[in-house]
């Protein structure tokens, strides 16, 4: 089953090119869904139909759907938001400032994503095209299962059975009541569930693509995504530049709209090489309806198979050298000033400008000293001496690449 996200800033077309993905693979006879993660009602509109909460038949083998993150919040975060409001209450912090506190920042969207696990698990796909919300933040949130796993495994169990032993007591203490056994079972839930999300779309069959406009601040921020996405292990296997504007018949106007894109079609090409870039012609009207949305999607890929696997090495790699093993991580686009890499232990971890993300290091490196990294051809590579036979005492180690 091939899982295809698509993201970029707001109102490039992501919604557009989804359904019009979508409605491809189902006119190949792919049992496709395509689903939102976005609050707004953007592809019933978009598909000219309404869309209920479970997958809605649109056309042959095309269904669309629609996500109810509120029922998916309550069933994930609701127990964890409930003792934070009973936490904040007993501070004496008013109930409804309460509530605003407990609301985590993108919370609906992650657990909308939730549904694409469920959806990815439950077989029934051969194309899963999920409409992202812009700027791919919700993506770099699922970094968080991947941040926190020394946590969860070493010291929330222990703490877990520190707070049963001494609940009366602490609850006295500190005026506050401590965390119910479930409250920490829905805390353990959240985390496996971010967890498996994460690995259906940084899994081989999954790919993000960047959808953008011609138009250079657009086109920054696109480069600064596949920057972080790659650091969180997506892999993106191509851009769609949506909205060109056809050559033929140009009056001045149009003339001086066509040079202005082209350049910065270029600059498109040159940043993301060797990614495909689909173009997509600014059509002569809105791309709704599945017609409309087929013809969208033609045009868009051309002669390019969007559903093929792409080739490609997975994100993070080992590779053995003589003088000991490199571990590479795909970091395209990046700049070296913007990187920084520090160990803590049995974990590296890797800043690009205001993005971190905690790789927990695969048992054989545990024990090897870094000896050096450097940013090399669109990759951070850390090199590692040979392992050691006992484990190395002294302080921790920080780097940076050079
Ligand atoms: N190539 C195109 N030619 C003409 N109209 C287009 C094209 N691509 C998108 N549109 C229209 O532009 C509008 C915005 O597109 P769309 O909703 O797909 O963007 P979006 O990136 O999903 O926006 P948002 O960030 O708000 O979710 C829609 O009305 C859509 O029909
Ligand atoms: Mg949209």
């Amino acid at each position: 089953m091939r899982v295809l996200l698509y993201t970029g800033k707001g109102g490039v077309g992501k919604t557009t090119a989804a359904a019009g993905t979508a409605t491809l693979a189902a006119l190949r006879g792919l049992r496709t869904l395509v689903l939102s993660t976005d609050a707004a009602h953007s592809l019933a509109d978009t598909f000219e139909v309404p869309i209920g909460s479970g997958p809605t038949e649109v056309d042959d083998n095309l269904f669309v759907m629609q996500v109810d993150a509120q029922r998916r919040f309550e069933a994930s975060w609701g127990e964890i938001q409930g003792y934070l409001l009973s936490v904040l209450d007993a501070a004496g912090v008013d109930p409804i400032a309460a509530e605003e506190l407990t609301v985590l920042p993108g919370a609906e969207e992650i657990l909308a994503l939730l549904e694409v696990r469920d959806q990815a698990r439950s077989g029934e796909w051969d194309v899963l095209v999920v409409d992202c919300a812009p700027t791919a933040e919700t993506l770099r949130l699922l970094a968080l299962p991947e941040a926190l796993s020394w946590y969860m495994e070493r010291v929330f169990p222990a703490e877990r059975r520190l707070v049963r032993a001494l609940r009366p007591v602490l609850t006295r203490a500190a005026g506050v009541p401590m965390p119910q056994d479930h409250v920490f079972d829905a805390v353990e839930r959240l985390h496996a569930d971010l967890d498996e999300v994460r690995a259906v779309l940084t899994g081989p069959d999954a790919s993000v693509r960047l959808v953008l406009t011609p138009e250079s601040v657009v086109v920054a921020e696109a480069r600064r995504s596949l920057t972080t996405l790659s650091l969180y292990g997506y892999r993106v296997d191509g851009v769609v530049a949506n909205r060109i504007f056809p050559s033929a018949g140009a009056d001045a106007w149009r003339r001086q709209w066509v040079a202005a894109q082209s350049a910065i079609l270029d600059e498109v090409s040159a940043s993301f090489a060797p990614l495909a870039i689909w173009q997509s012609p600014y059509r002569s009207c809105e791309p709704v309806g599945v017609e409309e949305l087929a013809a969208f999607g033609v045009s868009m890929y051309g002669a390019a198979d969007p559903f093929a696997v792409s080739e490609g090495r997975p994100p993070v790699r080992l590779r053995r050298t003589d003088d000991g093993v490199h571990l590479v991580l795909d970091l395209p686009l990046a700049v070296r000033e913007d990187v920084d890499l520090a160990r803590h232990g049995e974990e590296i971890v890797v800043t690009v400008g205001s993005y971190r993300r905690v790789l927990a290091l695969p048992q054989a490196l545990r024990k090897c000293v870094v000896r050096g990294a450097r940013l090399d051809d669109g990759a951070l590579v850390v090199r590692f001496s040979q392992p050691q036979p006992e484990p190395q005492p002294g302080p921790e180690l920080q780097e940076s690449a050079t």
